[in-house]
């Protein structure tokens, strides 16, 4: 495989468990903030499925985008570099910090999205206008959808949700829901929608649909039957908008670090947790719950974030594990 993914640790959280009430052995996190790849994170399993398609369809380049902290867009660069192929990203403009310094760092060619944030269908139109423009030019390119959520992007997550069942046979796992290929693939392995809590981070719009069509079409992919239920969304963690921070996200952000000092990011995983942590206030006791974390630390330490992550009470920012683990 040209680029393997290395099997990702699954831990307990006991620190962060005794915060929410919960047992020692009741949370879990699946690391895949550490799959590797220029930094790590969920789009390491669906880049390696979809470059491998590239690559046996003779491309020669990879043309994605999003917005200008895409953690995809960070991915896809790498991928290409150790792929030997080119990459275009099509991005919603930004300052240079975070993903978008990597992008440049990575050597990926950046193309502006006009007008700031384009609705998600145009940026999706973008990639493929792009593409055909490549083509014509003599280029051969394989255009990735946003967030690498193709279903055999999808499908590559079928494997974690099947590690999951077997290694713990988790009532819940909670995930930020971006594009949804991720989510998708976790229910298809898993075999129910109803154990995967996708946390929307207001990306897309008609997540859910999206999500049970693409569960459907990842599981026929890795050869399973489609998941049983329906898909589950919180839908009330994403704040004013795609990438806009909100309270619960900060205080879920700082417990996670002062605690298991697990770091998340503003515009996903930290979300996730906000979601998870109001999920197992509701979960009947003794429920396990599994938190997968898809990375995205490059974004937090974009500039833009920086004032919110050190706002508050000025005790609040010195407060170490102590203070930080006392119930609030
Ligand atoms: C760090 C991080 N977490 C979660 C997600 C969401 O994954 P998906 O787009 O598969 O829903 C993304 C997507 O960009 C991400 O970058």
């Amino acid at each position: 495989m040209i680029l393997p993914v290395p099997a990702t640790p699954l831990h307990p959280l006991p620190r962060l468990a005794r915060r929410l009430g919960l047992g020692p052995e009741d949370l879990w996190v699946k690391r895949d903030d550490l799959t590797g790849l220029a930094g790590g994170g969920n789009k390491a399993r669906k880049l390696a499925a979809i470059v491998a398609d590239a690559l046996a369809k003779g491309c020669d380049h990879l043309v994605t985008g999003g917005g200008a902290q895409s953690n995809h867009a960070r991915m896809t660069a790498a991928a290409a570099n150790l792929a030997g192929l080119g990459c275009d990203l099509l991005l919603t403009p930004g300052d240079d910090s975070g993903n978008l310094l990597l992008d440049r760092v990575l050597g990926a060619r950046i193309h502006w999205l006009d007008g700031g944030p384009l609705p998600y269908a145009e940026t999706e139109a973008a990639i493929q206008e792009h593409a055909r423009e490549l083509a014509a030019r003599g280029r051969r390119p394989y255009a990735i959808p946003i967030g690498g959520s193709s279903p055999l992007g999808a499908s590559a997550y079928a494997d974690v949700g099947r590690e999951l069942a077997a290694r713990l046979d988790p009532g819940l796992v909670v995930v930020a829901a971006g594009s949804g290929g991720t989510q998708a693939g976790l229910a298809a392995g898993l075999g129910d929608h109803g154990k995967v809590l996708g946390v929307d981070v207001g990306a897309r719009p008609g997540l859910a649909e999206a999500v049970q069509e693409l569960a459907a079409e990842a599981a026929a992919l890795a050869g399973l039957p489609a998941p049983r239920g329906r898909c589950r969304l919180d839908t009330g963690q994403a704040g004013a908008a795609y990438g806009e921070p909100t309270g619960p996200a900060l205080d879920a952000l700082r417990a996670a670090a002062r605690t298991e000092s697990l770091l998340l990011d503003p515009v996903y995983t930290a979300k996730a947790m906000a979601g998870l942590f109001a999920a197992a206030r509701e979960a009947p006791r003794g429920t396990r719950v599994v938190f997968v974390h898809t990375g995205g630390l490059p974004g937090l330490l974009a500039s833009r974030y920086a004032g919110w992550l050190t706002s508050g009470r000025p005790d609040d920012a010195a407060a170490g594990p102590a203070a930080a683990a006392e119930p609030s």
